[in-house]
């Protein structure tokens, strides 16, 4: 087996002024098929940069990223939105849900990027949104939701168009303790049963027991990586990392 996400000594430097911040200082990761992985750090760590690198939302001032063996970290900002719109899908801390549009609505987005009939591409949203539980709220603007039921709402425009990588940076960061709980376990388990591999973003030592594989972050750096899933164990992360990873 392969990772599906591949990281090979990637670096953030940001300059404010004469100042350069480090915000990634060499970091390799290998993210496997299927696999749930927290990033856990203290704010400021460089979770964030880390996140937005491996989904092409930034580019590294070095390093390599694979992404389905694609090396995204070379593509320009028009392959960078296709390839995004293609594989990946976005769960956010304040869920930036479009304000104007229903539930339905913000769910079917992403349908209608590809193409998708009006009439087809609610009917798949509203069906998503019967299944997480939202079926009286289906009309609601955003903001006629609770906090729990935006999230609910934009794991379900996350995961619509089938994604196979899901990234979520601090998903349950605005939520009460039980919603928090409610919503991991809602969005690890639709990336389960869609096979999807999701990374989260978390500072919460909690949440990281979602995950298969945790790397903690510490300024910059991969301080420590634990393996905890049974299928994905040690030695395949190191064999794949040992491996020579084509660029093409
Ligand atoms: N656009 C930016 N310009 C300058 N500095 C930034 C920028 N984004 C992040 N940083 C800095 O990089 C470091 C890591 O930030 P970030 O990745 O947001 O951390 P985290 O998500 O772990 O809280 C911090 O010191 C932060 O201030
Ligand atoms: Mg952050």
């Amino acid at each position: 087996m392969e990772p599906i996400i591949a990281a090979r000594n990637l670096k953030k430097i940001y300059r404010m002024g004469n100042a350069k911040i480090h915000a990634l200082d060499g970091v390799d990761i290998n993210i496997m098929p299927g696999e749930i992985c927290a990033i856990v750090g203290t704010s400021g760590s460089g979770k964030s940069t880390l996140l937005s690198l491996l989904a092409g939302l930034e580019h590294p001032t070095s390093g390599k990223i694979f992404i389905k063996k694609k090396p995204t970290y070379k593509m320009n900002e028009k392959e960078l939105v296709d390839f995004r719109l293609q594989h990946i899908g976005f769960v956010f801390q304040s869920f930036n849900l479009m304000p104007t549009m229903s539930a339905a609505e913000n769910v079917a987005l992403p349908l209608m990027f590809r193409g998708v009939s009006r009439q087809k591409r609610l009917k798949a949203a509203k069906k998503l949104l019967v299944e997480m539980g939202l079926k009286q709220q289906l009309n609601n603007l955003p903001n006629q939701l609770s906090g729990g039921q935006q999230q609910r709402v934009s794991i379900a425009r996350a995961i619509i168009a089938q994604p196979e990588i899901i990234f979520a940076d601090e998903p349950t960061g605005n939520l009460d303790s039980v919603t928090a709980t409610q919503i991991m376990d809602i969005m690890c388990d639709a990336a389960k049963k869609r096979g999807a591999t999701l990374l989260f973003v978390t500072h919460d030592p909690e949440k990281a027991e979602y995950a298969d594989q945790i790397i903690h972050i510490i300024d910059g750096k991969v301080a420590k990586r634990e393996v905890r899933s049974e299928q994905i164990d040690a030695k395949t992360i190191i064999e794949a990392e040992l491996g020579t990873q084509g660029e093409n």
